[in-house]
């Protein structure tokens, strides 16, 4: 037995690093007070183009228009996660990346399989010693799906995001021995408005922010409401958000076999007709999906820095957003009670942050994302950063020099007291 032992932990020594993730559905038991909002939810392309109509209508706020009070809304829902540490690098004293997407994505954003992972966040997070957790925000991807206008906001999405937090120090969280004292918060998009409200509310219950694709900037959500060309997620890609039956995945499956299609055409009739990883998830009215390629990449995309097949895998594999999601959006405090490290790191040519221009400010701010700072009030200066990724869109990880923001991310994190040990 001792040999046999000792044989085992000679051997764990010297295997090379490598990656091991723990794919689980985790429940979280949660309340949040959401906006109750007098509309019904949108269920045609008529209904749902005429609620982003409304939504981006300059001088108005559509959100305080709808809103007719508060609600108390409460629940046990099934997170589904990806726990990840490298058997070698991570010790058991490692911090950890909780990891939140933003919209039309899932957790896969952070572990981009394209190209054997070369685009993988993930993957460097662990080379440089972190462990991650990342997770399908509540009501879209693989974790349950509510109500699109009075259940799925971003207040209850936040509160989803403390509980798995919260597991995590205790130890509490399946499956993973540990109770982890340094949690960094990263996120993308409507992550980082979720990351920063959650460091807002709970402000001793992280340790650093890194927010991505990201600004306090609202002037440019219309041009991402238009440009998404959004529609109702069930018409536009049925065989995933739908109710669609076998015959029409037989029928996919010989079209995809088919060769010499025009990749956009194909994308476009992909999304009608290509089938569901698990079955169809029947997604109920309200649930939108940006409408094709194109429109994907207007708002996520900067031409030149882009591998086109990363583009339309993404388009194959895109998630949806629900108007409550939408109506809650710039619900954010202007000032936040956080006061540790934070980073903003945001692509140059951001379209929704920064209307596809960080760095043309009209003031003497040297970037649009600059200006957060003036919201963590209780931040040292020297403990927070605005980085401008170069050549880069709104969906950071998707660009050719992604892994050059990651290794930003990770010698700022070490710089600031954050490293992984
Ligand atoms: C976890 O899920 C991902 C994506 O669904 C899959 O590629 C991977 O093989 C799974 N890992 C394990 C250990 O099941
Ligand atoms: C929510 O708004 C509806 C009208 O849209 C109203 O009938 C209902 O009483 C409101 N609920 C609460 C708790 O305010
Ligand atoms: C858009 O706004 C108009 C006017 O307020 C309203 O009548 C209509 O129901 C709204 N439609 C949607 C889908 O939000
Ligand atoms: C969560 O998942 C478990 C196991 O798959 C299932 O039994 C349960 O009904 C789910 N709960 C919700 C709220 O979806
Ligand atoms: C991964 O990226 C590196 C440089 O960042 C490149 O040299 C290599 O060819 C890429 N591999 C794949 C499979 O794309
Ligand atoms: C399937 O979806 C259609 C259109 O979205 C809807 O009218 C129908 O009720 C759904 N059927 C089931 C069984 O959910
Ligand atoms: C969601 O579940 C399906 C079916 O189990 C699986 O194939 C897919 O990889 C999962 N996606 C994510 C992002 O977890
Ligand atoms: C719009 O109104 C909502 C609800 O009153 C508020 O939370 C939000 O901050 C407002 N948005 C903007 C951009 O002013
Ligand atoms: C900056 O953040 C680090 C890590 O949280 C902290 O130890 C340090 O005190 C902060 N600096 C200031 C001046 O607040
Ligand atoms: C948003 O950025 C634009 C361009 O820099 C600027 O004109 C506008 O004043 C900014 N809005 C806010 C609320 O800071
Ligand atoms: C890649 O990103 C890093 C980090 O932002 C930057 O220093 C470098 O100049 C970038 N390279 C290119 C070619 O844009």
């Amino acid at each position: 037995m001792h040999t046999k032992a000792f044989v085992l932990a000679a051997l764990s020594t010297v295997v090379a690093s490598e990656k091991t993730c723990l794919n689980q559905t985790v429940p979280v038991t949660i309340s949040s007070r959401n906006g109750n909002f007098s509309l019904k939810a949108p269920s045609n392309n008529i209904e749902a183009t005429a609620f982003v109509q409304n939504l981006s209508r300059p001088g108005q706020n559509y959100s305080s228009t709808v809103l007719s009070g508060y609600n108390t809304v409460s629940g046990t829902y099934n997170i589904s996660t990806k726990f990840c540490y490298d058997n070698d690098k991570s010790g058991t004293d490692a911090a950890l990346q909780i990891l939140t997407h933003g919209i039309g994505f899932d957790k896969t954003y952070w572990d981009l399989p394209y190209n054997n992972y070369n685009y993988s966040y993930i993957n460097a997070a662990l080379a440089a010693g972190y462990s991650t957790l990342s997770y399908d925000r509540l009501g879209i991807g693989n974790s349950s799906h509510g109500d699109a206008v009075n259940e799925i906001q971003s207040f209850l999405e936040v509160e989803a995001l403390r509980s798995l937090t919260t597991q995590l120090r205790k130890g509490s969280f399946p499956g993973v021995n540990q109770k982890f004292k340094k949690i960094i918060h990263g996120g993308h998009s409507f992550g980082s408005i979720q990351s920063y409200s959650f460091a807002n509310l709970y402000p001793t219950e992280t340790d650093g922010l890194i927010l991505t694709g990201f600004s306090l900037n609202s002037t440019y959500n219309a041009f991402f409401l238009a440009g998404g060309n959004f529609q109702l997620a069930s018409l536009n890609a049925p065989l995933r958000f739908g109710n669609l039956s076998e015959d029409l995945l037989h029928a996919s499956a010989d079209l995809s076999a088919q060769q010499g299609l025009d990749v956009d055409l194909t994308a476009n009739l992909a999304n009608l007709l290509s089938p569901s990883a698990g079955s169809p998830q029947n997604l109920p009215s309200g649930y939108l999906v940006t409408g094709n390629p194109s429109a994907n990449q207007y708002n996520f995309f900067l031409p030149g820095y882009f591998d086109a097949g990363l583009l339309y895998e993404s388009e194959r594999t895109k998630q949806p957003v629900t108007v409550g999601e939408l109506l809650t959006l710039s619900s954010l405090s202007p000032t936040n009670a956080f006061a540790g490290p934070v980073l903003v790191i945001t692509g140059s040519a951001d379209l929704p942050f920064c209307g596809g221009d960080c760095l043309t400010t009209g003031t003497s701010s040297p970037s649009i994302p600059a200006t957060v700072s003036k919201s963590f009030i209780n931040v040292a200066p020297e403990n927070f950063t605005a980085y401008i990724q170069p050549n880069a869109g709104h969906g950071l990880n998707a660009h050719y020099n992604a892994t050059g923001a990651y290794a930003y991310v990770n010698q700022w994190l070490k710089a600031h007291g954050l490293g992984a040990n």
